[in-house]
């Protein structure tokens, strides 16, 4: 089975909104491309766990719908403009669609959990999505100052990991399997490896693959792992002169990527990226041998590897 295939028709059929704009804004969004990372995880983890992965296949679609919703969101917030190699949506259609758009997709998704779930995956998913935004809010307060690796992990957690944690939970709840909080955990730190890389790429990524400018995080004052991992060895003041933008701000910036990855960054952020998944492989390889099992295995290779 082609699940990615499905996975595309079924996330345009089932959004159904009555009033156009919000198909167009929603439309402009899947068109653009998107991993579908999400959805595939939950139908293969229910695959994986002994379960028909045709019934995760709408709980899939609503977890991309989930994922969809945080992006609106998300560029609104950071004040991005390109996402996905094109104009965001808040630039496209404006904030007010962008938001209210982004609304829908969190309703349709709870509500396609209402009739393809159950209350137990509802508990899961409803948690993540409030970990998300308060995850988004402490990233926000801290914007212009350098954070600990604490800190960074616990946002990264919330504003990714537990998304990933929630797919392969509601996989395995579909899958019936007894275990799913293994699962979760399994999940998150998948998704705690995807945001490292995710980071790592804002430093050293390539436009054209990733769909993205480099350099967001630290024009939006934020401090990422490939910062942390070698902020001992720059000057820290130079560091928060550019985090809070008091500088002369396009040379400055490029000036700390390049210092950033000279020093070891970017390779010390895949490296601890790799670390996460070590164990997340440990976890799957405890499942008999499958078709799903395999491609997990080859989606959890590729999220340390990607260049998209
Ligand atoms: C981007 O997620 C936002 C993060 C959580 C880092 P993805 O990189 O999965 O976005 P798409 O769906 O593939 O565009
Ligand atoms: C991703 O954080 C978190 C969510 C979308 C919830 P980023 O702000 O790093 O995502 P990108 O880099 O804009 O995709
Ligand atoms: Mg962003
Ligand atoms: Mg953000
Ligand atoms: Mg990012």
């Amino acid at each position: 089975m082609e699940w990615l295939a499905v996975i595309e028709k079924e996330i345009r059929r089932l959004l159904d909104p009555h009033v156009k704009a919000v198909l167009e804004t929603a439309e402009y969004l899947f068109d653009g491309g998107g991993k579908r990372l999400r959805p595939l995880l939950t139908v293969l983890t229910c695959g994986m766990c002994g379960g028909d992965p045709q019934k995760a296949l709408p709980l899939g679609v609503a977890l991309e719908y989930i994922h969809t919703a945080s992006l609106l969101h998300d560029d609104v917030v950071d004040g991005a403009g390109e996402r996905r190699g094109r104009g965001t949506a808040n630039m496209i259609f404006g904030n007010e669609v962008a938001v209210l758009t982004g609304d829908y997709m969190y309703a349709r998704a709870l509500n396609l959990f209402t009739r393809h779930g159950n209350l137990e995956m509802i508990r899961v998913v409803s948690s993540a999505v409030m970990e998300m935004a308060q995850a988004q809010v402490l990233e926000l307060r801290r914007i212009g100052d350098i954070i600990d690796e604490e800190e960074y992990f616990k946002i990264i957690d919330g504003k990714t990991g537990v998304l990933f944690g929630a797919c392969m939970a509601v996989g395995s709840m579909c899958g019936g399997y007894a275990g799913s909080e293994d699962l979760y955990d399994a999940g998150l730190r998948l998704g705690r490896a995807f945001q490292l890389i995710d980071d790592l790429l804002d430093y050293a990524g390539d436009k054209s693959k990733t769909g993205k400018p480099t350099g967001n995080d630290l024009r939006e004052g934020k401090t990422t792992y490939p910062l942390l991992s070698v902020l001992e060895s720059l000057d820290r003041e130079k560091v928060i002169k550019v985090l809070r933008n008091a500088s002369p701000v396009r040379e400055e910036i490029k000036n700390l990527i390049d210092e950033v990855i000279k020093k070891g960054g970017v390779d010390r952020t895949r490296e601890r990226a790799r670390e996460e998944i070590d164990q997340v492989r440990e976890v799957i390889g405890t499942f008999p041998p499958s078709e799903y099992r395999e491609e997990i295995l080859r989606i959890i290779d590729f999220v340390v590897q990607r260049e998209l």
